[in-house]
């Protein structure tokens, strides 16, 4: 398919990863400056919008933009990209139509109201988050829909709807679990006069979910992720309420559907995953994207997660906002919720050292044990967008950064040393754009030493997404 000409906007320096304009590459060599460890071989997928602006229309939000795929083939004779758009039912009628034909996260819903009262219009864009199920990958945003790709290739492979089978599902977590066995676990919500939220679990090469857990509530809060520790799913509700009939016949964009109502404050629930028993403490409003971990500790549940004091993100993370390098008005905090069995409420305990998104933990650790450090990104002391890359000893509350001069730098995506022992024994793949590159570049770090051993020069500017992933050969 070509790629569908749009108008040029203005960005420039580190602010161009937020232009449309990428495109799709077939086979080209990536520049090593430095030395990559010689364990690091494998794929180093990267997804996120792509594209925003069509002749006939655009988005309006980072998280609108048509997902492309991006893989670096990490070899013993050098590093090779190729890049992809994800043939999705938005991406190929939108293009078709030179207009987007689908309501995005940001931007609100095209369809006219006859059209939106014969069936909803819900995007499949899949720009959000990558996972294996079994030996096959996947590619998700925020709805139902699981779209199917080649991790060497890139090509689309078929989409499966979970939101028409015999599970009523209207939204879904970004984020969601494989499983020691290959099982996709994730989230879905079924809106209604009450809401429910289902755990669900899809084996290795089914396409039927089955449905772990349950959790009503009178208006679902927004959801990107989970939390897994051993034996549960944390499932954090946030005080960004859905609002069940916007969603089914209204125009707005997708977070425009949720409205935020502090009154009732927040909640975390453990579902456990052999019986589906559900308990719930109360926390106070919060808004989160992101958990860094989630364990066991005696009696006592913990889940980590960078919480927002409101929904004033959603409006910092615009493309007008981020295209013109406007200073973030709302930050994260990271807390440590401690879930005690006896108490109705969880323990909040401030986490030590900076605020970070997009964080993480040693990949092996999740849903074993508790990991002592973690890395994410971080702003810059007047609001600048994810300039610096942070790791945090999460026992003695240590913090060393890395920073490119004048660059955005996203999620550092932690690929763990085959056969290593520690937390932190492997390498950090950190996606960065500074003012004077042409092209992005790929800081690859000791995650120890946050020492940059070499970096990835990529043959164009990968617009800025949010998730990477990491598939050894
Ligand atoms: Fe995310």
């Amino acid at each position: 398919m070509d790629t569908p000409t749009h108008d040029p906007i203005a960005a420039s320096g580190r602010a161009r990863g937020f232009l449309s304009g990428a495109r799709e590459i077939d086979d080209a060599r990536v520049d090593i400056r430095g030395t990559l460890p010689s364990w690091l071989r494998g794929t180093h997928l990267l997804n996120g919008p792509a594209l925003w602006e069509l002749p006939g229309g655009r988005h309006e939000h980072w998280f609108d933009g048509y997902a492309m795929w991006h893989a670096l083939r990490i070899a013993d004779d050098g590093v090779r990209y190729r890049s992809r758009f994800a043939l999705s039912d938005a991406y190929r009628r939108s293009s078709a139509a030179g207009m987007p034909v689908f309501g995005e996260f940001g931007s609100p819903n095209p369809a006219g109201l006859l059209t939106r009262l014969r069936s909803p219009q819900v995007t499949d864009n899949p720009a959000v988050v990558m996972s294996r199920h079994g030996d096959r990958w996947l590619s998700v945003t925020e709805t139902p829909f699981l779209t199917y790709f080649d991790p060497d290739t890139l090509e689309t492979q078929e989409r499966l709807d979970l939101g028409h089978g015999d599970e009523v599902m209207h939204l879904m977590s970004a984020h969601g679990f494989t499983l020691a066995d290959g099982s996709y676990l994730n989230l879905a919500t079924a809106l209604g006069r009450r809401c429910e939220m289902k755990l669900f679990r899809l084996r290795p090469g089914s396409a039927r979910p089955e449905v772990l857990g349950r959790i009503a509530m009178p208006r679902s809060g927004y959801t990107h992720g989970f939390g897994l520790a051993p034996g549960h799913a944390l499932i954090w509700e946030t005080a960004l309420r859905a609002q069940p009939l916007a969603f089914r016949f209204g125009s707005r964009s997708y977070a425009g559907n949720f409205r935020w109502e502090p009154r009732d404050g927040s909640a975390i629930h453990a579902v456990a995953l052999d019986t589906g028993g559900v308990r719930t403490w109360r926390i106070p409003p919060i808004m989160a994207f992101h958990c860094t971990q989630a364990w066991g500790d005696g009696n006592d549940l913990v889940l980590e997660l960078a919480v927002y004091d409101d929904a004033a993100v959603f409006d910092d993370l615009r493309l007008d906002r981020r295209r013109a390098g406007a200073p973030l008005k709302s930050l994260p905090r990271h807390v440590r919720y401690r879930l005690r069995a006896d108490h109705r409420d969880a323990d909040p305990e401030a986490i030590a050292g900076p605020a970070i998104e997009l964080q993480q933990v040693h990949p092996w650790r999740v849903g074993r044990r508790r990991a002592q450090v973690c890395w994410g990104g971080g702003n810059g002391e007047h609001g600048e967008f994810s300039d610096r890359t942070h790791r945090i000893d999460l026992d003695g509350g240590g913090v060393s950064s890395w920073q490119r001069p004048q660059a955005i730098q996203l999620e550092p995506l932690f690929v763990p040393r085959p056969g290593g022992e520690g937390d932190d024994d492997g390498v950090l793949l950190v996606p960065t754009l500074a003012d004077a590159d042409d092209a992005t570049v790929i800081g690859v770090l000791d995650a120890r030493s946050m020492e940059c051993l070499a970096e990835l020069r990529t043959p164009q500017i990968v617009p800025f997404g949010f998730h990477a992933a990491f598939r050894f050969h």
